[in-house]
C-alpha cells in the first residue's frame, strides 16, 4: 500500500462566548448567536436530534422554514422565519481572538493595559436565504489570517461577503482590499468595520475574476490572498461564476498577483462536497511547491453541545516561511 504525506487538520472555534450550537439533527441545527437562538436547516445534520422537538421550540426565538424552491438551483435557500419569541431583526455579536482573550486575562491579573488584538463586532440579521451574516466555522480562518498577516502586508479578500476575514487582516494593522459583487453585502461589511473600531479598508464592488485580471494588468501585487468562492454567483454586470468551471483559472490568475516571498493564500470551499485534499492539490498546482512554501489543508467543523461534529467547509492554505 502506498501512502502519501499530507498536513491535514480539523479545526473549530473555542471559547467563543457569543456563539454555540446547542443541538443538531434531523436536517437542522439549533444555534445561539449572542442572546438569540435560531433553528435553521443544516443538510449535513443527518443524525437524530439529542433534544426533543418540544425542547427545540422552547429554546428557539425563530425557526427557518424552507420555501418551495429550497435546494433547487437558482431558488435554493429561500424561505421564511417563523417567530416564536420576540427578537430584533438586527443584533450584534463579538468575536475575541485567542491573543485578545489571553491579553485580557493577563491585564486583569497584572493590571497592564489590554492589547487590541483580534476583535470583531458583527451585525447580524435574518435573511430570506437562511443566513444571518456570519459563518461561525470561519473563526479558525480568521485566527489563521490574523496570525499570518505580518507588518506591511497587503491583503486581498475575494468573495468577501460581510467581511469578517477582511476585518481579521485589518486587525493586524495592514492594507486590506475587500471584493464582493453585491453592493448591499459590501455596505454590511462597512458597517462591521465601524462596529469593530477599524477603518480604512478598500471596498470594491466587482466580479472577483475580472478584478484579479485587472490587477494583473496593473501590475499590483498582494502578500495575502483570501478566497471563499460559492458554487454559483454573479458579478455586478451579470458575469457568471461557476466554481467547477472557473476555480482553477481563478487560482492561476491569483498566482500572478501574489508576491514570491512574504505571502499567504487561504482557499475556503463550502460547496460541491469538495474535499480538503482537492483544495490542497488545487492550491499546490496553482501556486507551486517551490522551497519555502508550506501547505496545510483541513476541515472547518462545529461541534454541538452533545459533541456531534458537523463538518462545514474545507480549506487549503499556503504560507511562506
Ligand atoms: C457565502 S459568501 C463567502 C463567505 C465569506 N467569505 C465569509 O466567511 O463571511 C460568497 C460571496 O461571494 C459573492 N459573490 C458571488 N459571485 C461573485 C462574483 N462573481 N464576484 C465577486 N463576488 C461574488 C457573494 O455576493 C457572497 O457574498
Amino acid at each position: 500500500m502506498a501512502q502519501t504525506e499530507h498536513n491535514i487538520s480539523i479545526e473549530s472555534p473555542s471559547g467563543w462566548k457569543d456563539y454555540e450550537i446547542i443541538d443538531s439533527g434531523d436536517g437542522y441545527k439549533l444555534e445561539r448567536f449572542g442572546n438569540f437562538v435560531l433553528s435553521r436547516p443544516e443538510p449535513k445534520a443527518l443524525w437524530s436530534k439529542s433534544l426533543s422537538d418540544a425542547e427545540w421550540r422552547k429554546a428557539a426565538h425563530t425557526v427557518f422554514h424552507p420555501g418551495a424552491g429550497f435546494g433547487k438551483a437558482g431558488k435554493e435557500d429561500v424561505g421564511t422565519w417563523e417567530m416564536l419569541k420576540k427578537m430584533p431583526d438586527r443584533w450584534y455579536i463579538e468575536y475575541k481572538g485567542k491573543d485578545r482573550l489571553a491579553s485580557e486575562w493577563s491585564s486583569a491579573r497584572h493590571g497592564i493595559p489590554e492589547e487590541s488584538g483580534l476583535y470583531l463586532k458583527l451585525r447580524l440579521g435574518l435573511t430570506s436565504f437562511k443566513h444571518v451574516g456570519v459563518f461561525p466555522e470561519q473563526a479558525s480562518n480568521w485566527e489563521w489570517i490574523y496570525s499570518h498577516t505580518r507588518k506591511g502586508y497587503k491583503v486581498l479578500n475575494l468573495f468577501a461577503y460581510t467581511g469578517a476575514a477582511s476585518l481579521a487582516a485589518k486587525c493586524a494593522g495592514v492594507e486590506v482590499t475587500h471584493v464582493d459583487s453585491v453592493k448591499q453585502v459590501v455596505n454590511w461589511a462597512k458597517e462591521n468595520m465601524g462596529l469593530s473600531s477599524l477603518d480604512n479598508i478598500r471596498w470594491i464592488v466587482d466580479d472577483a475574476l475580472k478584478f484579479v485580471k485587472r490587477e494583473i494588468r496593473r501590475g499590483n501585487v498582494y502578500n495575502g490572498l483570501i478566497l471563499d468562492p460559492p458554487a454559483y454567483g454573479h458579478g455586478p454586470d451579470g458575469e457568471r461564476w461557476k466554481l467547477d468551471e472557473l476555480l482553477f483559472e481563478m487560482l492561476e490568475e491569483c498566482s500572478k498577483i501574489v508576491s514570491k516571498e512574504n505571502s499567504f493564500v487561504v482557499l475556503n470551499l463550502y460547496s460541491n462536497g469538495y474535499s480538503a485534499l482537492l483544495a490542497d492539490t488545487l492550491l499546490k498546482k496553482a501556486f507551486g511547491e517551490q522551497a519555502g512554501r508550506e501547505y496545510t489543508c483541513g476541515e472547518l467543523v462545529l461541534e454541538d453541545s452533545f459533541k456531534k461534529v458537523i463538518p462545514l467547509s474545507v480549506f487549503a492554505r499556503m504560507f511562506t516561511k
